[in-house]
């Protein structure tokens, strides 16, 4: 059984085409074992409980830095023997320590086509404007692995759609999201079966 535990900050829509895709079978062997937030409003944090899946809020304030946030995240994922991190919105930068922790298996989501508007403070809408603004034919989203730069790590899968003249960020994030709902289970099914965690 591979144990996957997913960090988030928000509303956690691929956090349940995660867990979905885990309880149907879609994704093999394989369970969301603990959800951590950064953020204690997140609704993706509900969608845990809803599923029985312990869903923790990591308040950052309680923490001297970066550092001792990622060393304590470091042990709830010990904790819960974790050996796939799946970040799904989540909005906090990672210590090296975390990162070297578990590298190569620590996966992120990112709504363009990296190594298009990637980095630091390309995030939610400011990724979609940037797309419109800059005429782009076609945008789409990225599964990636994390290493220490941002929207950086190797290439898992991508998804391309469409940019039309009359989209809005709104409209075009929701074109890219319903593809994010089928590309993050399906990078994440190849990487359980690539390092054999089930
Ligand atoms: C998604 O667009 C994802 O690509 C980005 O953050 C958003 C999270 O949405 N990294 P949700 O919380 O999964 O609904």
């Amino acid at each position: 059984m591979a144990k996957i535990g997913v960090l988030v900050s928000g509303r956690g829509s691929n956090l349940q085409a995660i867990i979905d895709s885990c309880e149907s079978g879609y994704i093999p062997n394989s369970k969301v074992v603990v959800v951590i937030s950064n953020r204690e409003n997140a609704y993706a944090l509900e969608r845990a409980k809803k599923h029985n899946i312990p869903g923790i809020f990591l308040n950052p304030k309680e923490y001297k830095n970066l550092e001792d946030y990622s060393q304590k995240l470091i042990c709830i994922m010990e904790q819960y023997n974790v050996e796939l991190i799946c970040l799904a919105g989540f909005l906090l930068k990672l210590s090296e320590n975390f990162i070297h922790r578990f590298k190569g298996k620590i996966l992120n989501i990112h709504p363009a086509l990296l190594p298009k508007f990637g980095g630091k403070n390309m995030y939610g809408h400011y990724v979609h404007e940037a797309v419109i603004k800059s005429g782009e034919k076609e945008s789409g989203c990225t599964v990636h692995f994390v290493d220490e730069i941002y929207d950086h790590g190797e290439i898992i899968m991508q998804k391309k759609v469409p940019v039309f003249k009359t989209d809005t960020p709104e409209t075009l994030a929701e074109r890219i999201l319903q593809q994010e709902h089928k590309i993050y289970p399906q990078a994440i099914k190849k990487v359980i079966e690539d390092l054999r965690l089930f």
